[in-house]
């Protein structure tokens, strides 16, 4: 599978709702499998759709990067069933390069999606994969993990944003 290009900051996808997706066929698995790929190689350790520019409610997930086949998840119309808890964490994101900031988020959640066979999948989780959950659920409603900060901090990164883009080191 090939490894696709991951869209940055101001690329209107990202600030889009993503869709349900309705029937898993072959274009679905092979952009899960490319999406494992991508994420892998950058490397990250979560990527939702919208993010290689496909508005739709897939998420991967490897806290491992690869080291651990059974923390790889691949998660079809992800939706968080319950949260509990805070816990504040340093946050980054592949499309928002070279931008980190912590960010509170809940310490467990738990979450419901599908596998790519169809199955519901029910995961717990807490800590960092929690993190991750979130900021790839809020990727598939179109909201970037900077925009949980106060307003002052959301503007002064969406000038440093824009900066960048206008100097041509975000494209
Ligand atoms: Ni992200």
């Amino acid at each position: 599978m090939p490894i696709l290009e991951i869209i940055k900051y101001g690329n209107s996808t990202l600030a889009k709702r993503a869709e349900e997706i309705k029937t898993i066929d072959k274009e679905i698995e092979e952009l899960a499998q490319s999406m494992v790929q991508t994420m892998h190689a950058a490397p990250g350790i979560g990527l939702a759709a919208p993010q290689v520019n496909v508005s739709k409610r897939l998420i991967t997930a490897d806290i491992s990067v690869g080291e651990r086949s059974e923390d790889l998840i691949i998660l079809i119309n992800p939706e968080l069933v319950s949260q509990e808890g805070e816990i504040i964490l340093e946050e980054g994101c592949l499309s928002v390069p070279d931008i980190t900031e912590k960010v509170a988020r809940p310490s467990h959640v738990v979450i419901k999606g599908l596998d790519l066979e169809g199955n519901e999948r029910v995961i717990e989780a807490e800590g960092t994969l929690a993190k991750v959950f979130c900021h790839e659920i809020d990727h598939l409603n179109g909201k970037l993990f900077f925009e949980n900060l106060s307003l002052l901090k959301r503007n002064l990164i969406k000038k440093k944003l824009k900066k960048r883009i206008q100097t041509g080191k975000i494209r």
